[in-house]
């Protein structure tokens, strides 16, 4: 549903008109009003009609909502305020997080492969299978490999290989240390401040995180069961399809074999299909093709080839190609301009999904990323956290409708902004700037599926303007900014549509509101 967009402005232009120039005198309530409906008409979700039960869930979602966060400006113990690792058993303790968790979120947009599912079953269940080796890194990392004794080769710069089984039996606490691997596997701790003293520190130990889990997940068997557990869990998130952006690495058989990237986007459509079969009432996945943005321009030129090769022969699985990686410290778009330029030139389909302004350092080379990106014809932008420093792409991606996924708990962890309050998208979010909300790296933040990141988004980036429309423009965004196909798109929404009303009816069962 579009605004009526001139009616507004006219509005606006009134207002002004009549406070600068005519009726010089004291503002009434009638003024006021006037402001505050145009400031919420703006915000995301504040022109979408609302049905009476709707209504009946925004007054009491408003309410305890509004009392989380008066408790929290009392006791100063605010959740969004507060670094994710310190703040997530507050937020489990919430009520608002608790309906979130209930609503229909439709798609998760912005997600890495080896980050989607929680690292426990990484631990308990797939380092615990046969043939799992473990060696150690000067750092203090871990790395795993599955093989045959006899066809073990040494790592570089990792110790010998040591079955897990054998050290596990020889060593005093095996809790603790299956939890130090845990550790290995996230960024979790205590205090990150003290931890992580600057970006590039935790961009090295998040690196380190996703060489440890990759090593794990790029065993054949174990990589189609951890998808099937992502999705299990995005799916009982109540997140009804997702896109994940992958390197494709190459995945290996226990004898040694190495599968190709055709192989992988196969198990990945394989699994997706499987698991639609046990749960007909989720949508499916797709897999944008990513490249580390620290290749070299061959190594890229290679990579379109193959992206459109692959976007060719899998439509319905690929949605297209993207650049991953610690940004500021990576090539800027613009450096792979005539690389990215290719399938234009040849007239050949590939959309792109490219990650750009994940930087606090405005004007460096990489924080171009985020106007190369739209010129470059980029159908959605990865995070987008600078663009309120860049007008022109600003409007540029308002007018094109290219949205920002935007991921809170990421730009937290990863030390863009320490209170999410302050997190840009706020700004974003009172303009109804085109947006989506993702988690990004669920599994190395300690979060799970999408809830928390909704979560941060409406208590936090929102604060108290943001309200059910809020939510549920959002969903509806995450459906109308994905890769499905329009047929896919309108029978997405027809099914988020269901549960939507089903989920409108468990609030007002679950919450007497006599009693708020
Ligand atoms: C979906 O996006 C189109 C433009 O891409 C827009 O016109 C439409 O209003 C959007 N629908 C919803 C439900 O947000
Ligand atoms: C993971 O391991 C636990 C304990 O052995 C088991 O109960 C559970 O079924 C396993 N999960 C999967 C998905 O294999
Ligand atoms: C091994 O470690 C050394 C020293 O830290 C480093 O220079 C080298 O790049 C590493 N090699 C690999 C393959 O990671
Ligand atoms: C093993 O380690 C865990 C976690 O650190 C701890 O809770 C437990 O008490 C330890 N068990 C023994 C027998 O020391
Ligand atoms: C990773 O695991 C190893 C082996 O248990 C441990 O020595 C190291 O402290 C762990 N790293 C982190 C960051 O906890
Ligand atoms: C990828 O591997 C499959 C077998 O898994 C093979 O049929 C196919 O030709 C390979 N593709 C390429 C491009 O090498
Ligand atoms: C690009 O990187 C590859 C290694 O991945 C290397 O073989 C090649 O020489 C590099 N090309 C240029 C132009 O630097
Ligand atoms: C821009 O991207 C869209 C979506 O992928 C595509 O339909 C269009 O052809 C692209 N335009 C150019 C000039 O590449
Ligand atoms: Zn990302």
């Amino acid at each position: 549903m579009k605004a009526p967009r001139f009616r507004k402005e006219a509005a606006v232009f009134f207002f002004f008109f009549c406070l600068l120039a005519v009726c010089q005198t004291f503002p009434t309530p009638a003024d006021r009003d006037t402001l505050m409906i145009l400031e919420q008409f703006q915000f995301t979700g504040g022109n979408l009609l609302t049905t009476e039960k709707e209504l009946q869930v925004n007054y009491i979602l408003k309410k305890i909502k509004g009392k989380e966060i008066m408790e929290g400006m009392k006791t100063g113990k605010f959740a969004p305020a507060m670094h994710f690792f310190r703040a997530k058993e507050l937020i489990e303790q919430s009520p608002v997080f608790n309906i979130i968790q209930m609503m229909p979120k439709g798609a998760g947009l912005h997600l890495h492969e080896y980050a989607l599912l929680s690292v426990d079953w990484l631990v308990k269940n797939a380092t615990y299978l046969p043939n799992c080796y473990i060696c150690f890194t000067p750092v203090g990392g871990v790395r795993f490999h599955y093989f045959h004794r006899m066809q073990q080769r040494k790592m570089v710069n990792c110790s010998e290989w040591v079955l897990l089984e054998q050290y596990r039996r020889q060593i005093q606490n095996v809790t603790e240390f299956d939890n130090s691997l845990m550790r290995n596997l996230t960024l979790i701790t205590e205090n990150p401040e003290e931890a992580y003293q600057s970006q590039n520190i935790i961009w090295q130990r998040f690196s380190d995180a996703f060489a440890a889990a990759s090593s794990l997940i790029s065993y054949a068997p174990v990589f189609k069961t951890y998808f099937y557990e992502a999705l299990k869990e995005f799916y009982h998130d109540n997140v009804q399809y997702i896109e994940i952006r992958a390197l494709l690495l190459p995945v290996y058989e226990l004898d040694g074999t190495l599968q190709n990237k055709t192989w992988s986007i196969m198990a990945y459509h394989e699994v997706a299909r499987q698991f639609k079969d046990d749960h007909p009432d989720f949508m499916g996945t797709k897999v944008i093709f990513s490249v580390h943005r620290k290749s070299n321009n061959t190594e890229m030129k290679t990579a379109i080839y193959e992206a459109m090769e692959l976007y060719n022969k899998f439509p319905e699985t690929m949605a297209g190609f993207d650049m991953v990686g610690h940004e500021d410290a990576g090539h800027p778009l613009w450096y792979f301009r005539n690389e990215l330029s290719i399938p234009a030139k040849l007239g050949v389909k590939l959309p792109y999904f490219f990650h750009a302004g994940e930087t606090d350092w405005e004007g460096v080379h990489v924080d171009e990323n985020i106007l190369d990106a739209l010129l470059l014809n980029t159908s959605r932008i990865g995070h987008g956290y600078s663009i309120n420093k860049h007008l022109v792409a600003k409007q540029l991606s308002q007018k094109l409708d290219v949205a920002l996924e935007v991921c809170p708990i990421s730009n937290q962890v990863l030390m863009l902004v320490s209170n999410l309050q302050n997190h840009p998208a706020a700004a974003l979010m009172a303009e109804g700037h085109p947006m989506v909300i993702s988690a990004d790296d669920p599994a190395v933040f300690g979060a799970r599926g999408l809830s928390y990141d909704f979560y941060e988004a409406f208590m936090g980036i929102g604060g108290l303007k943001a309200e059910l429309t809020t939510l549920r423009q959002l969903a509806l965004n995450s459906i109308n900014y994905s890769a499905m196909s329009a047929q896919m798109k309108v029978e997405a929404i027809k099914l988020w549509q269901k549960k939507w009303d089903q989920f409108l009816d468990a609030v007002v069962h679950m919450f007497n509101s006599d009693e708020l």
